[in-house]
């Protein structure tokens, strides 16, 4: 019995570990965070709006939620896209499929990260977004004006909608987001981050894209979780191994 402990006890050790492993890969991947408006669970949803419809076959939002993702001061955050005037509105459609991606995206997994903020549980840090996405969002949107780089702080929000504070001036984005990679990393406090990877790579997640291919981010997520959860196995070698293992330690 002693012997059987001795030599048995690390194979089922490392079987544990295996397992786990692999249990916590599944855990990124098909998710949706624990935010303000995101369904429990990823499932299809026919009649997402417009920009929001790419994520239609499996999405975290609800069709309510695709639909206020396009409207100004709308009920799931009341931001006011206009603070320095009108946005233009080739500017806007990314701020649109900006929302669209975070609320309908159920591959964003490895980048969820737990938060103590009263309005979500968790939140996104550091999604690598494909740089063209990035830089189509930065160029739309150079003749459009506001008057902060971090869209989250900061803001006057006593009439019920955020309108720059007193001492912030609106200037051309800019001025505020110098580069493509200030504006996606700055405006959200680091949820994205340029990706030095192009789209369809399968290294960076899209902002954009065509439904009649499928979700590219699906595989992105799957490559970014394999290569965040350690063991460096792939997911197919796991479960073989794990057998392996169960097998010698019967043995032993
Ligand atoms: C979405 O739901 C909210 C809360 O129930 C409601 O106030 C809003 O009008 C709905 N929006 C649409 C477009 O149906
Ligand atoms: C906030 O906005 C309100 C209403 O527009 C204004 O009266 C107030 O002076 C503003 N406060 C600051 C600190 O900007």
């Amino acid at each position: 019995m002693a012997r059987l402990l001795r030599t048995g006890l690390p194979f089922l050790l490392v079987w544990v570990a295996v397992v786990w492993a692999s249990h916590v890969r599944t855990n990124l991947l098909n998710v949706c965070m624990d935010a303000k408006h995101h369904k429990e669970k990823p499932g299809p949803e026919d009649k997402l709006h417009e920009q929001c419809s790419p994520w239609k076959d499996n999405a975290c939002c609800s069709v309510n939620t695709s639909q206020e993702a396009h409207k100004d001061i709308s009920y799931l955050y009341k931001f006011n896209w206009d603070h320095c005037g009108k946005m233009a509105p080739e500017c806007k459609k990314h701020f649109i499929q900006d929302t669209c991606l975070y609320e309908c995206s159920p591959n964003l997994g490895p980048w969820i990260h737990k938060v103590d903020q009263s309005w979500r549980q968790e939140r996104i840090l550091n999604v690598p977004l494909c740089k063209e996405d990035c830089q189509n969002w930065w160029k739309d949107c150079r003749t459009s004006y506001t008057c902060k780089s971090n869209w989250h702080k900061g803001w006057n929000w006593s009439s019920g909608y955020n309108q720059c504070p007193k001492e912030a001036t609106c200037h051309p984005f800019e001025f505020f987001f110098p580069t493509p990679a200030a504006l996606c990393s700055n405006v959200w406090s680091d949820s994205y981050i340029i990706s030095k990877y192009s789209r369809g790579s399968g290294r960076c997640i899209q902002m954009w894209f065509d439904p009649a291919y499928g979700n590219p981010n699906e595989k992105v997520a799957r490559f970014y979780a394999e290569a965040m959860s350690g063991t460096g196995l792939p997911r197919a070698w796991s479960f073989p191994l794990s057998l392996v293992l169960v097998l010698l330690c019967l043995l032993c």
